[in-house]
């Protein structure tokens, strides 16, 4: 049977309006950039990835999705600026400095108890968390003895991590995070200004591993005593969450623990009666079955 004319005569773009149409130009994007690059940000939350891929779209002067997924199909370079608008980095030091105080309080007495302490930091970002967490156990005298695994699916994040040299202009607002965090020091005597920058003291990267490793598609490297992972999981979705779960459940050793954002919580997810909640307001949980 022949359309009517009227029915076909869609305006240009107009898939761009049609929710359905756009969920299925969507998850193709998704698919060819999986394939293509092994990336994978399939079971990435939808609300947050569509604003992030309409934006790169605009900044390509593309007017569609389909012909984002063909530039970046024929394009690394298009794809390596998506995977910087995708993998939001967003950090800063000592960031919810509640959250260090409570490590301080409880955390740190259980690891006192340990010869030796492995820390995986999933999804750290450019490494401010990591050199927070470094300085912390430096104060509390268990850095020594500790190795901290650091990872993110973010090569360029991680390079910054390495160098350690972060804004000046920031000095400020980390030495009162740091403060707030329980600090005991002088903040200032662990960086010096270099590179228009704040370069912190190398002897805080000893014992820190940086490496790549995507939380939606690698495994665990081993057994860990305490996880870090803030501010990762908020940007994937319920499937994705309990993948990564289920990737911390079995990575942590029994009475590991395991640290969440503010904005993430076991509750709702298969494990909430396998921790037990050392501090509920942090998101601590401690591995106990
Ligand atoms: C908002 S930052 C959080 C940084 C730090 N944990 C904090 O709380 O300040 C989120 C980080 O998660 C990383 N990320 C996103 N998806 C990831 C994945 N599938 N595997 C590993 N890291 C991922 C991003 O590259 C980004 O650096």
């Amino acid at each position: 049977m022949a359309v009517p004319l009227e029915e076909t005569a869609l305006p240009p773009h107009a898939g761009a309006h049609d929710p359905e149409l756009e969920r299925l130009e969507i998850d193709l994007l998704l698919e060819a950039v999986y394939r293509r690059y092994g990336f994978d940000f399939r079971q990435y939350a939808q609300a947050s990835l569509k604003r992030r891929l309409w934006r790169r779209l605009h900044a390509e002067h593309l007017d569609t999705i389909t012909e984002l997924q063909a530039r970046l199909l024929h394009d690394p370079a298009c794809m390596e600026r998506l995977l910087l608008d995708l993998s939001i980095n967003v950090t800063s030091m000592f960031r919810d400095p509640s959250f260090y105080l409570a490590f301080r309080e409880k955390v740190v007495p259980l690891l006192r108890t340990y010869p030796f302490t492995r820390i995986w930091c999933a999804g750290c970002s450019t490494g401010e968390e990591v050199y927070s967490l470094a300085i912390l156990l430096e104060e509390e005298g268990l850095y020594e003895r500790t190795r901290i695994y650091a990872t993110d699916i973010n090569e360029n994040v991680l390079a910054t991590a390495r160098a350690g040299v972060f804004p000046l202009a920031q000095m400020q607002q980390y030495t009162q995070n740091y403060l707030k965090g329980g600090g005991k020091h002088d903040f200032s005597q662990y960086y010096v200004a270099a590179y228009d920058g704040a370069q912190f003291s190398r002897s805080l990267t000893d014992n820190i591993v940086f490496a790549q490793h995507n939380l939606a598609m690698d495994r665990a490297f081993n057994d860990f005593n305490v996880i870090l992972c803030r501010n990762v999981m908020i940007y994937f979705d319920k499937a994705l969450q309990d993948r990564v779960n289920t990737l911390f459940y079995e990575s942590l050793e029994t009475f590991g623990i395991l640290a969440l954002g503010h904005k993430e919580s076991l509750n709702f997810t298969p494990f909430v009666d396998a921790y037990e909640e050392l501090d509920v307001a942090e998101r601590i949980y401690r591995k106990v079955r």
